[in-house]
């Protein structure tokens, strides 16, 4: 069932648990994220970033097919289907697409633009019962182009767009995208306890998923986050199975070389992925 993220969010907030938003890239990539939420009865977001929009030919194609998934398989579980780190423009596309959640990274303009910008669309998306995240400080590394310094946020700006009546709240608290460098000093739960104090049951979001240690998950979600990103960690699980499925040349046995056979190893460990990160972020029954 395709839902806003909202409910789902304050479910979790209110339950001490976080729901993994899973980007996806292509047909397998969502059923496989659907199929493990649906097995394990968990909420789920699909996330999907400009790049991948592009990729998998435009947001209405993105948005029909999720859809059309959602009733084929029989996915009873709530799933919301969100733009990542979405530009003004990219914004308005795919809530015109049918998206039931965006995000604006507004956090690459200077503050008063970034309020402008996300009040105007706090009113569109309220309008449409579509869920909006909204960014303060910035997710360090490169997701598809977008690229972020790392800073930490202001828990007084995190307030100020709080108050505007965002869903949720991404602040950046020294979380990267990628994967994480060894020399890495770890989540400032400093600022996380701050913007959490300055604005109160708002839920938050952490971005850069993947490779986290466990003990900093769980820190995070009993600080207030409800919501964590992964795509990167899926990215590389997949690659890994399908190189191992080459290079046992078992694209070269029998009629290993057809797509449904060479695409399976990689489905598979999408899913183990999928399944992992559910269970360690707690929302495992949730639905
Ligand atoms: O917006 C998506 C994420 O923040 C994913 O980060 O690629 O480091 O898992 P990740
Ligand atoms: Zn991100």
């Amino acid at each position: 069932m395709l839902v806003s993220a909202k409910e789902m969010l304050e479910k979790a907030r209110d339950g001490k648990y976080a729901v993994g938003q899973f980007n996806i890239n292509n047909l397998e990539w969502t059923k496989a994220v659907l199929l493990t939420a649906e097995e394990l009865k968990s909420p789920v977001i699909l996330g999907v970033s400009e790049g991948a929009g592009k990729y998998m030919t435009g947001y209405k194609t993105v948005s029909a097919m999720v859809k059309a998934m959602i009733g084929e398989l029989n996915i009873t579980v709530p799933v919301a289907l969100h733009l990542d780190h979405g530009s003004y423009e990219g914004c308005y596309k795919c809530i015109e697409a049918g998206f039931s959640s965006i995000m604006f990274d507004g956090s690459h303009y200077p503050i008063e633009e970034n309020v402008e910008k996300t009040k105007e669309l706090v009113a569109v998306c309220a309008e449409k019962g579509i869920s909006l995240e909204a960014e303060v400080g910035s997710i360090g590394g490169e997701e598809d182009g977008v690229v972020g310094m790392g800073e930490c946020a202001d828990p007084n700006e995190c307030k100020q767009i709080a108050d505007l009546g965002v869903t949720m709240l991404a602040a950046g608290i020294g979380n990267i995208h990628g994967k994480y460098p060894e020399n890495w000093a770890g989540l400032s739960f400093e600022t996380l306890a701050a913007v959490k104090d300055k604005v109160g049951d708002m839920p938050l979001v952490l971005h850069g998923g993947t490779g986290i240690p466990e003990d900093q998950i769980k820190k995070a979600i009993s600080l207030g986050v409800a919501k964590i990103n992964v795509n990167t960690e899926c990215q590389l699980s997949f690659a890994d199975a399908t190189r191992k499925y080459i290079e046992a040349g078992k694209d070269l046995a029998g009629k290993g070389f057809d797509p449904r056979k060479l695409l399976a190893p990689g489905t598979e460990a999408i899913k183990a992925t999928v399944k992992e990160k559910m269970e360690l972020f707690g929302s495992v029954g949730k639905a």
